[in-house]
């Protein structure tokens, strides 16, 4: 009897953990139209997720709409509480956020789905377009495993085609941020398609993987 009793306590350890473990806490750096879809897909696929921005007392609605295993914070709650990093903020931020966030992000997965476009982002995009916008990120955000994916297809696509097999071009180089690349993007409801970091400028808008691509299109238009 007793012995029965120590298998089910072991069994609902074994259980529990692994519960843990299959559940990411997931900061939101930027929660508009992209982090807020991504952010509340992912707390549909069980993930806990903070939402943040310059603003996290105009985010409630949001945390309402997502559920009850979503909660907002500031930027600095959110880069200490996240086991991954979501930023999704216009790139001329990125001087601001890099200055907020130096030696707090070291060591985590930073997911980017953030683009640089010299009109709205004047110096700061056009100079990561020029220089490579992963070599820019890695810049502003140094000793982080980055990964981008989500970047040219539209917030509402996001929310639309969840679950509908389509590929999303996901960019990596170290194995970590990798595979926390991939998880995020499946758990989304996509299919990540993966390509190292030095192709990134690839994944802008206008670029090859633009738009709502199955993987074999997807595959065939960067040359997979
Ligand atoms: N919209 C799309 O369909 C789409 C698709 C793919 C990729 N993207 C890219 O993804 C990024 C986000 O796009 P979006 O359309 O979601 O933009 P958005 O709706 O304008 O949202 C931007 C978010 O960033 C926050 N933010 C701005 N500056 C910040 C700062 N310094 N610190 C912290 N938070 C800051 C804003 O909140 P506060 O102003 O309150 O701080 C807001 O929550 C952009 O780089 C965009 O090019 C967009």
């Amino acid at each position: 009897m007793c012995r029965i009793r120590f298998l089910i306590v072991a069994v609902l350890i074994a259980c529990t953990g692994q519960v843990m473990a299959d559940t990411l806490k997931i900061a939101v750096i930027g929660a508009g139209k992209v982090g807020g879809t991504l952010g509340t897909l992912w707390v549909k696929a069980g993930h806990e997720v903070m939402f943040s921005s310059r603003h996290p007392e105009q985010l409630q609605t949001l945390v309402d709409a997502a559920g009850p295993k979503a909660r907002a914070g500031s930027v600095s709650d959110a880069a200490a509480w996240g086991d991954v990093i979501v930023l999704s903020v216009p790139y001329g931020a990125m001087p601001v956020l890099s200055e907020q966030l130096k030696g707090k992000l070291e060591g985590k997965v930073v997911f980017s789905t953030s683009n640089p476009f010299s009109g709205r982002d004047g110096e700061v995009g056009q100079k990561a377009l020029d220089q490579g916008v992963a070599l820019a990120d890695q810049h502003y955000l140094p000793g982080v495993h980055l990964v981008r994916a989500f970047n040219v297809i539209g917030a509402a696509s996001m929310k639309s085609q969840s679950g509908a097999g389509k590929a999303i071009a996901t960019f990596a180089d170290d194995a970590q941020a990798r595979d926390m690349g991939a998880r995020l993007v499946r758990d989304a409801g996509f299919v990540p398609v993966l390509l190292p970091l030095s192709r990134a400028n690839e994944g802008l808008p206008g670029g090859p993987a633009s738009g709502v691509l199955s993987e074999a299109q997807m595959r065939q238009k960067l040359g997979l």
